[in-house]
């Protein structure tokens, strides 16, 4: 079964044919981190004008790289939240075009559900019980997947993403937009053990929190400039003990839910899950457990449009036409 996935809900312009939802056939994607980098953040209008400007090339590529027809694919299978309204709206208002032209269903997917199934591109399959982890630039949740669709959410963040974290910490630092790659990348060179920035406690329990350890990462700055520190001196060391304590957070909250759900199986996925501290620390704590992992390729845990197609493949039993009266859905939590 050969599904178009189509992805615009945030700065990312994604056109992908998946295979049967494992197989990637061909997946383009336009990134706009150019154009907001000067801005520090996602600037929604000038995503939505850029969408715009690049789908209908987006898509066209995705099938000459696949080597195929559009009367060929099954269905085509575009985002509807949650994520940025204008920017959903460009995608959706394509796809419908699209689907109308080739007489092809239209699927609408929740954006959280793609990143799940992007564990499923490049061949792996989700054994279940699982604990689904999704951090990212707007959500930070902890999932239970019981098999056969059934997703409830057992943790969300109470204030700030985990991506959110990153970034905002990217700019205290000094460092360019996207944050997380750019904190990631500067880590690597400090020490971890510096800082002690504080992580949130779990108590048991799976929500995420991440402003105290903003807030502390703001003080510690102030306080080295006070003291007439040079910031710049130790900024490798600051990045990386900020990161181990986001990712000390996320790992904690991670282990809770696989303790509670005698999980088989961890998949993690989002911007975030691209971080080489995070992956190495939930390989280890899944090892420990003897629990299986998956986390897809660091290009395929940030948005693309075949996350797309592979989570419309598990609906694929219910392709239901969504209908040309579809709209966005901004907020629509998963589970
Ligand atoms: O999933 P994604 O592409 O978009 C959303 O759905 O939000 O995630 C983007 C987020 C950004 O906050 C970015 O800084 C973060 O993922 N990110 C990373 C890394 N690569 C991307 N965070 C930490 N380390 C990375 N290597
Ligand atoms: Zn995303």
């Amino acid at each position: 079964m050969l599904i178009l996935g189509i992805e615009t809900s945030c700065d990312e312009t994604g056109g992908a044919v998946v295979a049967d939802g494992r197989r990637v056939i061909s997946d383009v994607l336009f990134s706009q981190t150019d154009i907001h980098s000067r801005f520090g953040g996602v600037v929604p209008e000038l995503a939505c004008r850029r969408h715009v400007d690049v789908i209908d090339h987006v898509v066209d590529e995705a099938f000459s790289k696949a080597g195929l027809d559009p009367e060929a694919i099954d269905a085509v299978a575009v985002t509807q939240g949650p994520g940025l309204v204008g920017a959903l709206w460009i995608g959706i208002a394509f796809s419908k075009a699209f689907a109308y032209r080739y007489r092809k269903p239209l699927m609408a997917i929740n954006h959280l559900e793609g990143h799940l199934a992007a564990c499923e591109l490049d061949g792996a399959t989700i054994q279940y019980p699982a604990v689904g982890l999704v951090v990212s630039g707007g959500h930070s949740s902890l999932y239970e997947l019981a098999g056969g669709g059934k997703i409830r959410e057992v943790g969300r963040t109470i204030d700030d993403a985990a991506g959110e974290a990153f970034d905002k910490g990217a700019k205290m630092l000094g460092l360019g937009f996207p944050g997380g790659p750019e904190v990631d990348r500067l880590a690597a060179t400090g020490d971890p053990r510096r800082f002690d920035f504080p992580r949130a406690r779990t108590d048991n329990r799976m929500d995420f929190s991440f402003s105290g350890l903003k807030t502390s990462l703001r003080y510690t700055l102030d306080r080295l400039r006070r003291q007439g520190d040079a910031v710049d001196g130790c900024r490798a060391d600051l990045a990386a003990s900020y990161q181990a304590a986001i990712v000390d957070s996320v790992v904690a909250r991670c282990v809770v839910a696989l303790e509670k759900n005698g999980a088989k199986m961890l998949v993690a996925s989002g911007g975030v899950a691209a971080n080489s501290c995070l992956r190495r620390a939930l390989a280890a704590v899944c090892a420990e457990r003897e629990i299986a992992l998956v986390i897809p390729s660091p290009v395929r845990c940030t948005d693309n449009g075949a996350m797309i197609a592979a989570a419309a493949y598990w609906h694929r039993d219910d392709i239901r036409e969504s209908g040309f009266r579809l709209a966005p859905r901004p907020h629509w939590p998963l589970g």
